[in-house]
């Protein structure tokens, strides 16, 4: 063992040193509870969260979890359950695998409604690092409830550990989809690719699309299909929440292309810097992911669908750019066309881009490897970094000289700069030091202490 990989945390490390001295078993069942109720929520603009509530014997009460954004949070999934049940609070404990939010978004603050509820004792899994988020342990604490935190810390984090990155990176979380032959073509030699999947897929890949706050695609695709990139329910009926529709392409887009029409039935906002009928499709003149992102977050978007072509698919891959994979492959064989992903400079087996099952946002009851029609679906997720080559970087750098002819801009003999990814915390966060200057406390010391967040005002 190498002085790093003493150093690195090792899995359950944390919750083992304190389940038993600050937890009791009721508590880690019902945050283990919660863990499994995250699951069935969505990926996308928010993280998934469960939240589970017991009384002062332990007995379950309730578990809820988050739907995905614009829907209630965890915490208040349980407290409306136990609302309509008549439960008493007054004794509970309220166990959530995410720091309860503190502001008002889509929703209110959940930090407001706990303690509007009198629950007396909350525990949750990891802090909610995030700028908008961020404090409501620290606020209830401070109006006297007994906060505690760090409890299955480490599944808690693996559970959004993207979604954590692309809040800290301050970018819109990512999700890739991709529809393939059996032998992994998105097109065919003469560049068709409307049907590749059946019906139940593409009805899928519009639930998919109603949920992001944007759809992309390649300059490619636009002149190969002139999609519409609108989404539409089952019955093929435009939904009311339409997501911007954007192009990444140093070409035109024509006056006459359909991405530039919004849905009449749409109810959606125009943007302010978007064009098009309807105000919601945005131009992106750029052959980079990353700058493609900064553009549609400042365009209000936290929830990007790619979907293609193998172009754009690879250029996000490459970058480290993809958070969520939904991978459709229908039994059809092209033996030509357009592989669906482009060359990701991958020369040998041990650089290959590697993807873990997610277990996420499935309707119940399926697995994350499932036929759906006649079709195949994969939900994917990546793999943590640690199983992922070091030289990783390097696939960026060749795909973007290759593909894009642009020398890469990063110095190649730098490593992937987090061999594991510790999730959120306070102090990687950009600008976190002119908030908060008190260093974070091992996990297992913070756990046994009660809750007060470190940039709370003292006496709030
Ligand atoms: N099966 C599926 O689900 C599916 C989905 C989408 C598309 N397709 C098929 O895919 C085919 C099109 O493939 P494609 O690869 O050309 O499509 P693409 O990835 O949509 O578009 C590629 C184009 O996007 C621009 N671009 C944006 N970022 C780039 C980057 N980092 N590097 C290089 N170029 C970048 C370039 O256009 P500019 O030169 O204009 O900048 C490039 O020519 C079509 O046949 C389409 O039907 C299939």
């Amino acid at each position: 063992m190498t002085p790093d990989d003493a150093a690195r945390p090792r899995p359950h490390d944390g919750h083992r040193a304190v389940v038993g001295e600050a937890f009791t078993p009721a508590e880690e069942a019902a945050m283990r509870a919660a863990l499994a109720a995250a699951q069935r929520g969505v990926r996308g603009a928010n993280p998934v969260v469960g939240a589970a509530l017991i009384d002062a014997a332990g007995t379950p009460l309730h578990v809820g979890h988050h739907r995905g954004a614009g829907t209630d949070h965890a915490e208040v999934d349980v407290l409306r359950q136990a609302r309509a049940a008549g439960t008493p609070l007054g004794d509970t404990t309220l166990l959530v695998t995410l720091e309860p939010c503190h502001h008002t978004g889509r929703t209110g603050p959940c930090s407001a409604a706990i303690l509007a509820a009198g629950i007396p004792r909350v525990v949750f899994a990891v802090p909610d690092a995030t700028d908008t988020a961020r404090g409501g342990g620290a606020h209830l604490a401070a109006h006297g409830v007994d906060v505690r935190h760090g409890l299955l810390a480490d599944p808690a984090r693996d559970l959004n550990d993207r979604w954590f990155l692309a809040q800290r990176r301050r970018r819109p979380f990512v999700t890739l989809k991709l529809a393939q032959s059996l032998d992994g073509r998105a097109a065919a030699a003469d560049g068709t690719s409307q049907w590749i999947t059946g019906a139940p897929a593409r009805a899928e890949g519009h639930a998919l699309r109603a949920r992001a706050d944007a759809i992309l695609v390649g300059g490619g695709t636009l002149r190969a299909d002139d999609p519409s990139l609108t989404a539409r329910d089952a019955h093929g009926t435009p939904v009311e929440s339409q997501p911007l529709r954007a192009v990444m392409s140093t070409g035109p887009v024509p006056e006459q292309a359909r991405v530039r029409r919004g849905v009449a039935a749409g109810q959606s906002a125009a943007r302010p810097g978007a064009s098009g009928d309807d105000g919601r499709f945005a131009h992106l003149p750029t052959h980079d992911p990353a700058e493609a992102l900064q553009t549609l977050r400042e365009l209000g978007a936290a929830h990007v669908l790619v979907e293609g072509g193998p172009t754009v698919s690879a250029a996000f891959l490459a970058a480290d750019l993809v958070d969520e994979l939904w991978l459709y492959q229908a039994p059809l064989l092209l033996g030509e066309g357009s592989a669906s992903v482009a060359p990701l400079g991958i020369g040998t087996l041990t650089d290959a881009s590697r993807w873990r099952s997610d277990p996420v946002g499935l309707p119940e009851g399926e697995r994350p490897v499932a036929g759906l029609g006649e079709d195949v679906r994969w939900h994917l997720r990546p793999a943590p970094r640690e199983t992922v080559s070091p030289y990783r970087g390097l696939h960026a750098a060749t795909f973007d000289r290759t593909v894009t002819g642009t020398p890469a801009p990063q110095d190649l003999t730098t490593p992937d700069p987090a061999p594991h990814d510790p999730g959120p915390s306070h102090a990687d966060l950009p600008g976190a030091a002119q908030h908060c200057a008190a260093p974070p406390r091992p996990a297992s010391a913070v756990a046994q202490q009660p809750y007060a967040h470190p940039c709370a005002p003292r006496g709030a």
